[in-house]
């Protein structure tokens, strides 16, 4: 499970980390489950919950996955998680009740306005691949995002 959710590569699962004082609060991922269409997911530790983390989260991985071709999204979520069915509707997506939990699949939508600096992360993306030598984002430049 940890090799499964560490294997990032900036193109079929990126993930984005928020941290406060340094210490990991919240985490969002993208994992490509076709070549256009990814599942997302969000965690935010308890005490942080409704400060707008998940919402941001959120939004920075799927501004990557746009960038990066991918065009639905599908999420599991359980009805009784109120914030996290508000979240996922922001960005498009459709759910319905399928043996006791929400599920959905619908064209990714970039809810507007944007709450985050889209452009900045994926700046910020582009640099951290090249930093680390690493893959850039697939389809992602540095120029292209400059
Ligand atoms: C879902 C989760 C990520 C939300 O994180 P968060 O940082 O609290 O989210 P935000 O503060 O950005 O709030 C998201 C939205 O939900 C709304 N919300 C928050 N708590 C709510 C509640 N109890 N009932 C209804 N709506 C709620 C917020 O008002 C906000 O909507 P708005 O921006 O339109 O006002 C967090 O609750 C969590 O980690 N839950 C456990 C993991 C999980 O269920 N993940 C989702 C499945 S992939």
């Amino acid at each position: 499970m940890v090799r499964a959710l560490t294997a990032v590569d900036g193109c079929h699962h990126v993930a984005w980390l928020a941290t406060v004082d340094g210490r990991p609060v919240g985490i969002a991922r993208y994992v490509r489950v076709t070549d256009d269409t990814a599942d997302l997911a969000v965690e935010v530790v308890d005490e942080h919950h409704g400060r707008g983390l998940g919402s941001v989260l959120l939004e920075a991985v799927a501004t990557l996955a746009r960038a990066n071709g991918v065009t639905r999204i599908t999420a599991t979520v359980h009805p009784a998680n109120r914030a996290s069915v508000r979240l996922m509707r922001r960005f498009g997506l459709v759910l319905h009740l399928c043996d006791g939990v929400l599920e959905g699949e619908s064209a990714l939508r970039l809810p507007e306005p944007a709450r985050i600096d889209r452009a900045a992360v994926l700046d910020l993306a582009v640099r951290r691949a090249v930093g680390a030598g690493g893959p850039l984002p697939c389809g992602a430049t540095a120029s292209s995002v400059a």
